[in-house]
């Protein structure tokens, strides 16, 4: 996408916004390059700064690399995606921590009697807060993959409810998506088109 005229308004600079936003493609190609741990965390540094609400940071992750993980994580996914996981550096299984309030006394001073009313819920009634939250700090993390200079492929296409059972079977983390990251190879088409600003707001 080339730059409009309202560059001017954007301090971050060109270099960074065509970083994070306007060159940055979801991958489905990537090369051999690959992604190490050091990466992985000083990503994680970055998108843990991201706002969640009471703080409450419910996003978890398996990092798959291995041979025996990936074969594992393949028997889920539909179509295409098995490829595309398969020529990624690693895949990421990005899940929600449905017990996520057992952190909040440490997360969110004065959030004991939170944290005492959430433990009186059930796993399925903090599904709502912890889903919602968990999938801003994905929309954190593919931005904080692109800070690092990669790419993410995020994938729906998989059976949730079988991922679910083979890789959190104590239902304690419950699986919203698998993205794929490395660097990417060019993509083969050109970006799909994006609405504009008109178009998805209102002032009143
Ligand atoms: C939540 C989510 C789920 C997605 N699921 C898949 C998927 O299962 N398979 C796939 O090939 N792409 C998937 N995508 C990629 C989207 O099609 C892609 O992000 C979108 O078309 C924009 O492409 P661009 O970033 O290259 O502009 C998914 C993206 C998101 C954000």
């Amino acid at each position: 996408m080339s730059a409009p005229a309202y560059e001017s308004l954007l301090p971050l600079g060109a270099e960074a916004v065509d970083l994070l936003f306007r060159e940055a493609r979801s991958a489905s190609r990537f090369t051999d390059e690959p992604v190490s741990d050091g990466q992985l965390a000083a990503i994680w540094d970055l998108v843990r700064c991201g706002p969640t609400a009471f703080n409450e940071q419910p996003l978890r992750m398996v990092v798959v690399r291995s041979a025996a993980g990936r074969t594992r994580l393949a028997r889920h996914l539909h179509g295409q995606n098995r490829d595309r996981a398969a020529g990624a550096p690693l895949s990421l299984v990005l899940a929600a921590d449905l017990d996520f309030h057992r952190e909040l006394p440490a997360l969110y001073p004065g959030a004991q009697p939170l944290f005492d009313y959430m433990d009186t819920l059930t796993r399925e009634q903090r599904r709502e807060t912890a889903l919602a939250n968990t999938w801003l700090q994905i929309g954190y993390l593919i931005v904080g993959v692109r800070a690092a200079g990669l790419a993410a492929g995020p994938m729906s296409g998989y059976d949730n409810a079988a991922l679910d059972r083979d890789f959190f079977p104590d239902g304690r983390w419950e699986s919203l998506l698998v993205l794929n990251v490395g660097r990417a190879l060019p993509k083969s088409y050109d970006r799909l088109p994006r609405l504009g600003y008109e178009q998805v707001s209102r002032t009143c």
